[in-house]
């Protein structure tokens, strides 16, 4: 057989919330500890799942119903677990993902209100059993998390155009799913400076994976 399986760690969390700083971060320690690890992000990761990004994240808010908006996440979501996530995890890599599907249980599940178990369904139906094996939840308050986005985005701003009260349910969404599976998830306060905040972060990959990170 080949290499042990990789281990699949996804972030999450708001807009703002400074996701990808902490994944390159967190990639460059694994890397110091000999573990080559892959970053991707949702919607993407393909050059298939990339085109479905733009469809998503470009455009008026009201541009796709609800349950369109989880099907696109579901249908690049596909492609990417199937194309990069499996293949790298089979061959023993590390995998870090700029969202996961607690992204789609939190803005079209729980910030467009399609409910628990429509998007459970969807994920039985297009993924399977995927699960990642760590689940880090970055929370920031809404409009620090707006503000903080506005200042870096260009045409990918769909979302951010979306009510304050939407990313508020998102925000609870999260929270939510954190505390409902508390052995995959940890929350952590995204306001600490970025350093500070990887700190954090690697205390909970140490601690999770530390017979994996111990040779
Ligand atoms: P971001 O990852 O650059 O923040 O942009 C992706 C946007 O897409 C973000 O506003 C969250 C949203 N999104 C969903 O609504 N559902 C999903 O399943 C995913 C992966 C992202």
């Amino acid at each position: 057989m080949s290499a042990k399986r990789g281990r699949f760690v996804t972030f999450e969390g708001g807009e703002g919330a400074g996701k990808s700083t902490q994944i390159r971060l967190l990639a460059a320690w694994l890397a110091e500890r000999g573990v080559e690890a892959r970053m991707t992000r949702e919607p993407g990761g393909t050059p298939g799942a990339e085109r479905i990004r733009s469809l998503l994240v470009e455009g008026e808010a009201g541009d796709w119903t609800p349950m369109t908006e989880a099907l696109l996440n579901y249908a690049a979501r596909r492609e990417h677990v199937a194309r990069v996530i499996e293949p790298a995890l089979a061959a023993g890599q590390w995998v870090l993902s700029d969202r996961f599907a607690d992204s789609t249980m939190a803005y079209q599940g729980f910030g467009h209100g399609l409910g628990r178990k429509a998007i459970e369904a969807l994920h039985r139906a297009a993924i399977g059993r995927l699960v990642p094996d760590l689940t880090i939840v970055l929370d920031i308050p809404v409009r620090e998390g707006l503000a903080r986005a506005a200042a870096r985005h260009g045409r990918e701003d769909r979302y951010e155009n979306m009510a304050t009260e939407f990313h508020e349910r998102v925000r609870r969404g999260f929270r939510a799913i954190a505390r409902r599976e508390q052995r995959r998830c940890a929350l952590l306060d995204a306001r600490p400076a970025p350093e500070a905040l990887q700190d954090e972060i690697r205390r909970v990959v140490a601690r999770r994976f530390a017979r994996a990170l111990a040779r």
